[in-house]
């Protein structure tokens, strides 16, 4: 049992706390790739109708549990629920451990890009050039393994400080900062030579490519961003007095989340179709595309160093609230110390995250079932455990906790018109709309 619990300082803070978790490279740097991969604007309106049709209502539930039983994953849905639903918490503890172990090593790559953007060695628009660096960089057998390293110390740092003032309070600088560079390379981008195409093929919908896989894609794209399925919302909105208007902050956050990433996208396509990269070229896009840009503006190294800068800071405000659930875990459940529970964890995580990163060097050739360690570890993520978490946490807020509405509404003192919409969109859209999904690509 937790002793008194500590809470956000104010709403604020905890819009930005949980803006922080959801801005991550999820959206600066897989959002853009994703949607190169599946045919650009139509994999942008599918993400859209996800976030708004289901995402939203998930993320809300998924927080109100959390506010509601002022617990861990695992002790909420124990509290609230019983029976077999803590394994829905089990299952976002264990989450965190997979997500963690390939984004660290993403994380550590914008570590390394600060470094090579201040060093002034990439400053070039060359294109095949910009990719060798980062291919070479990636498949190093040990410097990546090491920023990750440092990354990952610098997350365990963080959440063994503690909650409301360290995180609260880096987010509140943080996040501003990054919209306003994000904003000043956005007006960059789009005002590039030939930025138009770019522009079309992020914009314009290409029906033809949509596949029951777009579908899936757009479904693990939207939870990832959004920090759906596995207990961040939920241990985040534990810190959340029972006063504050839940639906509110989370749809503030959804579109702070999703203006984002549509931004990272109008920032990256133009600089891919100007400067003759290929937009579906994957992982690599983001980081070899913005040299591109940086190379080609005033100022550039300066807007390099900050923007790999801002990734980096972006990309920890989510790590934090990744590591965060499962320290919640195992200091509320099994009464650990923090600081142990941190330090055993970052160990596991940077640990897991090693075959992540050789995945793009020495072990691109190992694979279980066609994937590589890396491949592997996003897939189950993003694919499997974050939509089922979603599914079941749907489930459970719509049809196995009576008091879901009552305390939507703070005790019925909100006047909420649409609470039985949400209600329906958890109890049958949310659910089917993921099974279907998710058996369409995997049957097909
Ligand atoms: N939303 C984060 C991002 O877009 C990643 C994340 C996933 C954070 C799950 C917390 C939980 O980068």
């Amino acid at each position: 049992m937790t002793a008194a619990r500590e809470h956000w300082g104010s709403r604020f803070g905890f819009v930005m706390a949980a803006a922080g978790s959801a801005v991550g490279i999820g959206n600066i740097w897989r959002f853009p790739y994703t949607t190169g991969t599946n045919g650009g604007g139509a994999f942008l309106l599918i993400y859209l109708a996800i976030i708004i049709g289901f995402g939203l209502s998930v993320a809300i539930a998924e927080m109100l549990v959390g506010r509601a039983a002022q617990r861990n994953p695992v002790g909420a849905f124990r509290t609230l629920g019983g029976g077999a639903w803590p394994l829905v918490g089990y299952g976002g503890v264990l989450t965190g451990f997979v997500i963690l172990s390939f984004y660290i090593v993403v994380a550590g790559w914008t570590l390394a890009y600060v470094g090579f953007m201040a060093s002034g060695s990439i400053h070039t628009t060359d294109a095949g050039q910009l990719s060798q660096v980062f291919s070479g960089f990636v498949a190093d057998p040990v410097r990546p393994i090491l920023y990750s390293g440092v990354f990952m110390a610098l997350t365990a740092w963080i959440v063994v400080g503690g909650i409301a003032k360290g995180i609260e309070r880096w987010n509140k600088i943080l996040m501003p900062a990054l919209f306003v560079i994000l904003l000043a390379l956005v007006l960059r981008a789009v005002t590039l030579d030939g930025a138009a195409a770019g522009l079309g093929f992020f914009l314009k919908p290409d029906f033809s490519k949509v596949t029951a896989e777009t579908f899936y894609a757009a479904i693990a794209q939207a939870f990832f961003s959004l920090s759906i399925g596995m207990g961040t919302l939920l241990t985040y909105g534990s810190y959340l007095s029972r006063h504050e208007h839940l639906p509110k902050a989370t749809l503030t956050v959804a579109m702070v989340d999703t203006s984002v990433a549509v931004l990272a996208g109008l920032m990256i396509m133009p600089a891919v179709f100007a400067f003759g990269f290929d937009p579906s070229a994957g992982p690599g896009l983001t980081f070899v595309t913005l040299p591109a840009v940086f190379a080609s503006m005033p100022l550039g190294a300066l807007f390099g160093v900050l923007f790999f800068t801002l990734l980096a800071i972006a990309a920890l405000t989510s790590a934090v609230s990744i590591l965060e659930p499962m320290v919640c875990y195992f200091v509320d459940e099994h009464c650990m110390s923090r600081r142990k529970v941190v330090i055993v964890a970052a160990l596991v995580c940077f640990a897991l995250g090693i075959p992540a990163s050789l995945s793009f060097g020495i072990w691109s050739g190992v694979t279980i079932g066609g994937r590589n360690w890396f491949d592997l570890m996003d897939f189950l993520a993003n694919n499997l455990m974050l939509p089922l978490g979603g599914l079941f946490t749907a489930l459970f807020v719509g049809w196995a906790w009576k008091k879901a509405t009552h305390e939507l509404s703070n005790e019925g003192s909100l006047h909420l018109p649409w609470a039985p919409v949400w209600l329906f969109v958890l109890r049958f859209l949310a659910p089917l709309g993921i099974l279907w999904i998710m058996a369409s690509a995997l049957l097909a």
